[in-house]
C-alpha cells in the first residue's frame, strides 16, 4: 500500500505540473506546525526563484486547484508562499480500513526483491558469563533482525562466539593444574574421550577469571597458557576435546540467558569455525600481492587517499605466524560468502571497534573476499552508563552479570505490579501471574530503555525511569496495550463482536480521534524508514507518539457508553488497529505485552 504521504505528494505534484511548474516542487512533508495543518508543501518557495515571481502567486494557484480535490479538507496558501494541508477525514478513514484489511502487515508491503542479510551480533565469549557489555549488541541486533525479516528480507543472525585465542589456553592450563590426571592431558592417549564434561558451568565461570588473574602475576603460567593455546590451535586432540566440552557447557548456558532476553540466533558459529579457512585465505592474499611482510608481521595496506585520520595496515598474521582477531573476522567472511552469499553483512558491535572494522572491511573488499556489491555495515553502539555517567558497574565497582541485572529489574517490576494491583479492586492477580507479568514488563523496560536511544549514543541505565508506567518507557507502551485489551474485553462482555467492527472506521468526529488516525496511518512509512536507516529508535519514537495519541483519544471519548452503534463500531475498529500496530511494533523491538498488569 502506498504511504499516505506519497499519495498526497502525488496529488500536489499533479497540481504543480497542471499549473505549469516542475514536478519537483510538489513534495509534501508532515507538518511542523500541527496546530495549523497536518501536512505541508514548501515547493512554491523554491519554485518562485525559478519562475521569477512571488512565492504566494504560485501557492495561491496550487491551493485553489487543490481546494476542489476531495482528498483534502483544507488546502491553504499562507504568505509568503506555504501550502498548509489537511487530509479529508473520510479519505483517512478509508485508508485505515484498507490497512486493517491488510492483515498482519497493515499497509506495509513486502520487499519486492528480498536480500540475504547476515547480522553479526551478540558476540559473547565462551566460559565468561554474559555481562552488561553484551546486552546492547543482543538487544539492538535482535531488533534489527526482526525489522529486516518483517520488511521481507532473508535475515540470518549469527552469534559469533568468542571461542578462540588465549582464553581457551587459560582454561586448559588451569584445569591441568587442578586435575592433571584427566585423560585430556595424556598425550599418548588415543581412545575416545568421555562424553561428560569435566566441569560444570559454575566451575567454568570460576576457572576463567582465576586463570586470567594468575596469568597476570605469573609469567610462567602465562607462558604455559600461550603454549596450550598454540597446541590447541595446532590440533592437539585432547585440547580439542576440551574445547568441545567448554563450548557445549557454555552454549547451553548462553542459550538459556538469551532466551530470557527473547533473543535467538539462526547460527551459533564462533571464531573457531573460521580457522579452517585461514591458510587458503592467507595464501591467496600473498599470491595476489596484497599481503606483505612488515616488521615480521604479514599485513595488507588499507589506507585511502581521502582519509583524514590514519588507517593503519590490517594485520593478517603476527610475526610468530599466529592469527589475530582480524584474521578470524576476515576468514569468517570467507565462509559467510561461500555458504550464504549475503548481499549485506551488518555488525552490531561496540562503537569503540569502529576503526578496527574499517580495516577489516577495506581489507575484505580489496582482497576480493567479498564482492564489490556486498554491503558491509558497522552498526556501532555507545556505552551503557550508570547514573554517575560512567560505564555501568555493580555497587562494588565490578562488572555486572546480565543475570543479576535482569533479576533485580524483575524484582523492582514485581513490586510495582503488586502496588498497582492494590489500587484496582477488579484486578486480582495471583502471585504466579504477577511474577510472569513482572518478567514481561521488566524486559520491555530494559529493551525500550536501550532501543529508544539512537544506537551510537551512550545512555544512562536508569532503573527508576525505565520501569515507570508513565513517560517514554516500555511499561507505558505495554500499559496502553493492556488498557485497549481491557476495553475490548468489556465490549465483548456486553455480548458484542469485535470482528463485526473491523474495517468499519468512519470519519473522525473529534480532533483527538483524527490525531490518532493520522498517527496510525504513518505505520508503513515508519517501518520503511527504521529499516533503511537500521534504526529501531524510530519505532520507539513512533509508538510513543501513537500511545500518546491513543491516550488523548481515550480520555476525551466515551467508548463503551457510546449509544450510536455505528460510531461505537468505528471506535472499536480503531482500537483494534491501534492495538495490533503497537503489538507488531513491540514485537519488532523484541518484547511483548501481558494480558493485564
Ligand atoms: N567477542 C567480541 C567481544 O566480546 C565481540 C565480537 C564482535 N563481532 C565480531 N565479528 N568481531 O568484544
Amino acid at each position: 500500500m502506498n504511504k499516505l504521504i506519497d499519495r498526497i505528494t502525488e496529488e500536489v505534484t499533479k497540481a504543480f505540473t497542471e499549473a505549469g511548474y516542475d514536478e519537483k516542487y510538489g513534495k509534501v512533508t508532515l507538518s511542523n506546525r500541527p496546530d495549523l495543518c497536518e501536512f505541508q508543501c514548501n515547493g512554491a518557495m523554491a519554485a518562485a526563484k525559478e519562475y521569477k515571481c512571488a512565492p504566494f502567486m504560485i501557492s495561491d494557484k496550487i491551493a485553489e486547484s487543490l481546494a476542489a480535490n476531495p482528498m483534502f479538507e483544507m488546502a491553504e496558501s499562507v504568505k509568503p508562499g506555504f501550502l498548509n494541508l489537511k487530509i479529508n477525514s473520510d479519505y483517512l478513514a478509508e485508508y485505515l480500513n484498507s490497512m486493517q484489511k491488510d492483515e498482519g502487515r497493515f499497509g506495509m508491503d513486502k520487499a519486492e526483491d528480498p536480500k540475504t542479510i547476515m547480522i553479526d551480533y551478540g558476540g559473547p565469549n565462551v566460559a565468561k558469563p554474559l555481562h552488561v557489555g553484551h546486552l546492547r549488541s543482543a538487544i539492538i541486533g535482535e531488533s534489527v533482525k526482526r525489522i529486516g525479516k518483517f520488511v521481507g528480507h532473508n535475515v540470518i543472525g549469527d552469534v559469533h562466539l568468542g571461542d578462540w585465542g588465549l582464553q581457551m589456553g587459560l582454561i586448559i592450563t588451569e584445569l591441568k593444574e587442578r586435575k592433571p590426571e584427566l585423560v585430556y592431558f595424556d598425550e599418548s592417549y588415543t581412545g575416545e574421550y568421555p562424553e561428560e564434561p569435566p566441569f560444570t558451568i559454575s566451575e567454568l565461570e570460576e576457572i576463567y577469571p582465576t586463570a586470567s588473574g594468575k596469568s597476570k602475576e605469573d609469567a610462567a603460567y602465562k607462558e604455559a597458557a600461550m603454549q596450550a593455546t598454540f597446541e590447541l590451535q595446532n590440533g592437539r586432540r585432547g585440547y580439542q576435546a576440551l574445547l568441545s566440552h567448554i563450548l557445549n557447557v557454555s552454549v547451553t548456558d548462553l542459550k538459556r540467558n538469551y532466551e530470557n532476553l527473547n533473543v535467538s540466533f539462526e547460527l551459533w558459529k564462533g571464531e573457531s569455525d573460521a580457522q579452517p579457512y585461514i591458510p587458503d585465505m592467507v595464501e591467496k592474499m600473498k599470491k595476489d600481492g596484497f599481503a606483505y611482510i612488515s616488521d615480521g608481521a604479514l599485513v595488507v595496506d588499507v589506507k585511502e587517499e581521502t582519509d583524514t585520520k590514519e588507517v593503519p595496515p590490517c594485520m593478517i598474521l603476527k610475526s610468530d605466524g599466529a592469527s589475530l582477531y582480524n584474521t578470524t573476522d576476515l576468514a569468517t567472511l570467507v565462509w559467510r560468502m561461500k555458504d550464504y552469499n549475503p548481499d549485506e553483512v551488518i555488525y552490531v558491535v561496540d562503537k569503540r571497534q569502529e576503526l578496527y572494522f574499517t580495516q577489516v572491511f577495506r581489507c575484505a573488499r580489496k582482497t576480493g573476499i567479498v564482492k564489490p556489491e556486498t554491503e558491509l555495515k558497522f552498526l556501532g553502539f555507545g556505552t551503557m552508563n550508570g547514573k554517575d555517567g560512567k560505564p555501568f558497574k555493580t555497587r562494588q565497582g565490578g562488572v555486572m552479570r546480565l543475570e543479576y541485572l535482569l533479576s533485580s529489574i524483575n524484582e523492582e517490576m514485581l513490586k510495582k505490579i503488586l502496588e498497582n494491583q492494590k489500587s484496582k479492586e477488579d484486578l486480582d492477580i495471583n502471585e504466579e501471574e504477577a511474577k510472569a507479568t513482572a518478567k514481561t514488563v521488566a524486559l520491555s523496560a530494559v529493551k525500550y530503555g536501550d532501543l529508544s536511544n539512537q544506537a551510537s549514543k551512550d545512555y544512562i541505565f536508569d532503573v527508576e525511569r525505565f520501569t515507570s508506567f508513565e513517560g517514554n518507557t516500555g511499561p507505558y507502551i505495554l500499559y496502553t496495550i493492556v488498557r485497549i485489551k481491557s476495553i475490548l474485553g468489556k465490549y465483548q462482555a456486553q455480548g458484542k463482536s469485535v470482528e463485526e467492527c473491523l474495517s468499519n472506521i468512519k470519519a473522525a468526529s473529534s480532533a483527538s480521534q483524527k490525531d490518532l488516525m493520522l498517527a496510525l496511518s504513518r505505520f508503513n512509512g515508519v517501518i520503511e524508514n527504521a529499516y533503511e536507516e537500521t534504526a529501531p529508535h524510530k519505532i520507539c519514537a513512533y509508538i510513543y507518539e501513537l500511545a500518546n495519541a491513543f491516550n488523548g483519544f481515550y480520555h476525551g471519548t466515551k467508548i463503551l457508553s457510546e449509544t450510536d452503534e455505528e460510531t461505537q463500531k468505528s471506535y472499536i475498529a480503531i482500537l483494534m488497529l491501534t492495538k495490533e500496530i503497537l503489538e507488531v511494533c513491540i514485537d519488532l523491538l523484541g518484547f511483548s505485552a501481558p494480558e493485564r498488569m
